[in-house]
């Protein structure tokens, strides 16, 4: 499994969208898709999107019974995303129904990774709301085990627990990593955060970018420069 740069396509609209990508003349970008795009365009711009030859990772972070997931995985595969999620807090059968849902008639699917916990969950809202009394960690590396049992192939998480997540779970098993910003660049809202080249350190598969590249001067320099610093 390569490594790649995934660029958060974070636009409101399809034409904003479109008019990004058309700076890239040359490697088509993996790119990320999240709800608001999704249900604003609607499954077209998806298609429009893998027709001009990019990778789609469909962030739509599924969590409801078992039955309805996988038939709304059924769908997601004939859309042709590349990757896809749910919500690892959705249990082991809702994740093993999802890649059931995903998996097409000759076996093949995109890939299934999960969200553990949300990275805007604090330890303390998790314990006074949700009534989990854990550390946050190790919940974390639990929701992971059981995203690799029931068959998904990793977690999106912090780049700085990509390194215990693949402890935990193993070399194979994906890490998906937000929080990235160059050495040189502002942090904007992001707290927990690392340098491409250092997820690339720390064992990061894939990191996942939006406005150090969205937001430059020059998206194509900066789309490459992550590249240069994270895959070398
Ligand atoms: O602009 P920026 O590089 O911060 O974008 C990161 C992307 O990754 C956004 O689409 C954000 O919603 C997503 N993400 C994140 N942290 C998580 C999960 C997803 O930043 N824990």
């Amino acid at each position: 499994m390569g490594k790649d740069v995934i660029i958060a396509c974070d636009f409101p609209t399809k034409e904003a969208t479109l008019e990004f990508l058309d700076k890239f003349t040359g490697k088509k970008p993996f790119v990320k898709i999240g709800m608001e795009l999704f249900y604003g365009a609607g499954p077209e711009i998806v298609k429009e999107i893998k027709a001009r030859g990019h990778k789609i990772f469909l962030d739509l972070k599924l969590h409801d019974i078992p039955n309805t997931v996988k038939s709304a995985m059924a769908v997601l595969a004939k859309l042709d995303v590349d990757m896809c999620n749910v919500h690892a807090s959705g249990t082991k059968a809702m994740m093993e129904a999802a890649l059931e849902g995903l998996t097409r008639e000759d076996g093949s699917r995109p890939l299934l990774i999960a969200v553990t916990q949300l990275t805007s969950t604090s330890q303390e809202r998790m314990q006074d709301e949700l009534l989990i009394n854990e550390d946050l960690d190790k919940v974390v590396i639990k929701y992971a085990q059981n995203t690799r049992d029931a068959g998904l192939d990793g977690v999106v998480c912090s780049p700085l627990e990509a390194g215990k997540i693949h402890e935990s779970c193993g070399e194979n098993f994906l890490t998906i990593t937000p929080g990235v910003r160059f050495a040189d660049a502002a942090k904007d809202d992001q707290v927990r955060i690392t340098t491409p080249e250092g997820a690339k350190k720390i064992g990061s598969d894939y990191i996942v970018v939006g406005r150090p590249i969205t937001q430059a001067e020059d998206p194509v320099a900066a789309y490459e420069r992550c590249c240069r610093e994270f895959i070398g």
